[in-house]
């Protein structure tokens, strides 16, 4: 098992990864000295997998746990689920000291966190992760939060865990298609931050693909350092973190403009990443061999780096680019690298040159 630890003084926390943990969770959460009661939130589909050995081992360890269950999709990202989720802890008269285990994917995460951060003013969490993406990027840095009509992540809370335990094992129930999606935020981690590991990348991919087990011990572990580092310089985002938007501002305009559900995350990301791998060539002279290795990756990995755009998609494209936080004066400002493993944030790039690498 790798431990890694997010630095963030009284609040900070560890980060487990390794396989076979979930039946370690009561242990891990008696270490904690949290109460005796908690509620696991889960989705229907991970709940089916992995809400048994989760409550099995809060047993064994003295726990009283209650199982609450939410619909799988993002659509459980909602107000009214968070609602849901409220009353119950109510009807099971958890208190200040009962926590919560987010067992799920990022949706789970984001809500169950939500939920955790605003219950009697917050109650503890502890975050098990079971999506790649979840592992590597959104139980780790305490964004959580939820939709409304209007847009993604409009009501949240900056809310930290007080554990974050990534069992690999559950890993391979997973659809290979959301796998795959995960692995776009992992290279992302090896170009904003680390050639060695954009090169181990490189070398153990096709393990990767076959989640062995010891492959994503050390590869989860890293990207969970690196962000755990990057969160414990800038942990409400005011500086270095937009880093961690690398490939994003195309990437979430891709999400937008096509309709949720179209692309998966990481793969409007993987799109997003090797487009602004090329401005990166046009406006901070990122090697071209660079470029090619990026996106030459996310070729092997499965993951799609180009879009099909007729002009009434382009358009919508850049209606939704705009729309995004990051626009300043008409210009756009992107996270843009000088090489693979070094970053620049708040590059402006001009709408024309968008539009020419688009092609
Ligand atoms: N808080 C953050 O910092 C942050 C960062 C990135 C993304 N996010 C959020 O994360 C969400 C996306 O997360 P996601 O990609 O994990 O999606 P998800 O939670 O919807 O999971 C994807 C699908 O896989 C299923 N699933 C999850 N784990 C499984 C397993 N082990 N076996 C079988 N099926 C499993 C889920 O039921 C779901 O159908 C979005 O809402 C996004 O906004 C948050
Ligand atoms: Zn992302």
């Amino acid at each position: 098992m790798r431990n890694v630890q997010v630095p963030l003084g009284d609040r900070s926390y560890a980060i487990k990864v390794g396989g076979g943990l979930l039946s370690r969770l009561g242990l891990v959460c008696a270490r904690l000295r949290l109460g005796p009661r908690c509620a696991v939130i889960t989705d229907s589909n991970v709940g089916k997998h992995f809400a048994k050995a989760a409550l099995k081992s809060l047993a064994a360890s003295g726990f009283e746990a209650v199982l609450i269950t939410v619909p799988a999709g993002e659509k459980s990202k909602c107000l009214a689920v968070v609602e849901d989720c409220h009353d119950q802890l109510a009807a099971q008269r958890l208190e200040r000291k009962s926590f919560i285990v987010a067992l799920g994917g990022g949706v789970v995460g984001d809500l169950a966190g939500f939920v955790a951060a605003t219950y009697l003013r917050g109650i503890p969490f502890v975050q098990v992760p079971t999506t790649l993406l979840a592992q590597v990027d959104s139980s780790v840095g305490g964004k959580t939060g939820v939709n409304l009509k209007a847009g993604k992540n409009l009501v949240g809370a900056f809310y930290q865990p007080q554990l974050v335990l990534c069992d690999l094992d559950t890993l391979k129930t997973l659809p290979k298609r959301e796998y795959v999606s995960g692995l776009a935020e992992v290279v992302k981690y090896g170009v904003i931050c680390d050639p060695i590991l954009f090169a181990q990348l490189e070398r153990s991919l096709p393990k990767l693909l076959q989640r062995d087990v010891p492959t994503l011990r050390s590869v989860v572990a890293r990207c969970c350092e690196i962000k755990a580092d990057v969160v414990g310089q800038d942990e409400t985002e005011s500086g270095l973190r937009a880093i961690l938007n690398f490939g994003h501002t195309i990437g979430h305009a891709i999400e937008n403009s096509s309709g949720y559900g179209k692309f998966l995350h990481g793969e409007a990301v993987s799109i997003g990443q090797v487009a602004a791998a090329r401005l990166s060539q046009k406006i901070l002279g990122l090697p071209s061999g660079d470029a090619g290795r990026i996106e030459k990756l996310f070729v092997q990995a499965g993951l799609p780096v180009k879009i099909k755009l007729d002009a009434a998609r382009r358009k919508k494209l850049f209606a939704a680019m705009k729309l995004d936080k990051k626009v300043s004066g008409g210009e756009i400002k992107f996270v843009l690298a000088k090489k693979i493993g070094q970053v620049v944030w708040g590059q402006k790039v001009p709408s024309g040159m968008i539009d020419e690498i688009l092609g």
